[in-house]
């Protein structure tokens, strides 16, 4: 771990090993059905477009997760208590924890952790400046991966861990259970956790989020493999992969792929990869759970789930889990 001052915060920065991606992108491509890691989207541009993603008239996620946090984020704080360090994995542009930092009670840090340095930093410092009694503690790792929480200034009553986004939907169910038992280690004794977790429904709905008239989502997906060709010296050509995002109900997820449009050889990282014409590469999955569903899945991995907040159709939830 390396720290580093960039703009008004301290980085606390888990350069990823030379070689970890390389590793995970050639095994992925040589795995039946192939697969590519959906935290690779996250390069500069792939934070972009998913920020435009999150504006998108059939992308409800956000939209509903944003107005469930309008509606009830004082009502969380009061849950949470006062002083609470904040932890947040996957943090992005942090818009929705301002809504909760406005009504926590003297929260006495907050910890962004995000896989985009760029990204990262840039909120990091604008949180800085628009809450200047808050300390801004960026830790720059893959949250999948272990890390250390940097110690604030002041001691903290409870370390919340905020995983909203309904992120834990990228997630199998046996690494969805890893990753929260993960964070319970990560949060503590007297830890909790406020978590967004997207909620099952209408396979048209649904499908629609994956789909957009635009397009954005097409090149959210298609941007990986330009991150691919540029970052391990791939030459897959953009015109012969075409993106497709379907509902499996049988697993309870929306599944994004990128099918090749021909029989061809891609060259990534001085291997050779043959696909087949109609072949997939599975991108992401994203789990849509059912309430009870995730209360076994919580329960699985050791938190109790103790306050459930949703929207009106029910389509996404905030819920409230403590590791007692
Ligand atoms: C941020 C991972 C929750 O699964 O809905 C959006 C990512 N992928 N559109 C999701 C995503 C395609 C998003 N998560």
């Amino acid at each position: 771990m390396k720290i580093s001052q960039a703009l008004s915060v301290t980085l606390h920065d888990y350069v990823p090993r030379a070689g970890d991606m390389r590793s995970e992108i050639l095994g992925g491509l040589s795995a039946n059905p192939k697969t590519l890691p959906s935290k690779y989207f996250y390069d500069e541009r792939g934070s972009k477009l998913f920020d435009a993603i999150c504006e998108l008239p059939e992308y409800y996620l956000t939209r509903t997760e944003l107005a469930i946090m309008q509606a009830s984020a004082a009502d969380m704080a009061n849950v949470l208590g006062p002083r609470v360090l904040l932890v947040e994995p996957g943090s992005g542009t942090s818009a929705k924890t301002r809504l909760l930092l406005d009504k926590l009670h003297w929260p006495c840090a907050y910890v962004p952790v995000d896989i985009s340095r760029e990204h990262l930093i840039t909120a990091a410092d604008r949180l800085n400046r628009q809450y200047p009694a808050l300390e801004v503690l960026p830790v720059h790792a893959d949250f999948s991966q272990r890390f250390a929480l940097p110690v604030p200034r002041l001691p903290a009553a409870c370390t919340v861990i905020y995983f909203p986004g309904s992120t834990i939907g990228n997630f199998e169910p046996d690494a969805a259970v890893a990753l929260l038992k993960q964070l319970q280690q990560l949060a503590g004794r007297k830890g909790a956790m406020l978590i967004g977790v997207d909620l099952n429904k209408d396979r048209t709905v649904l499908e629609a989020a994956y789909n957009d008239a635009a397009g954005v989502t097409a090149a959210f997906n298609l941007n990986l493999l330009t991150r691919l060709n540029r970052e391990l010296q791939g030459d897959f050509n953009l015109e012969r992969f075409q993106h497709r995002a379907l509902y499996n109900s049988a697993e309870g997820r929306i599944e994004m792929h990128l099918v090749s449009l021909a029989d061809q050889s891609v060259h990534i990282a001085g291997e050779t990869v043959r696909f087949g014409a109609g072949e997939p590469i599975v991108t992401e999955y994203s789990y849509k759970h059912t309430l009870p569903g995730f209360t076994a899945l919580a329960a699985q991995a050791g938190w109790s789930v103790r306050k459930i907040w949703t929207d009106e159709q029910r389509w996404f939830s905030v819920q409230y889990l403590t590791a007692d």
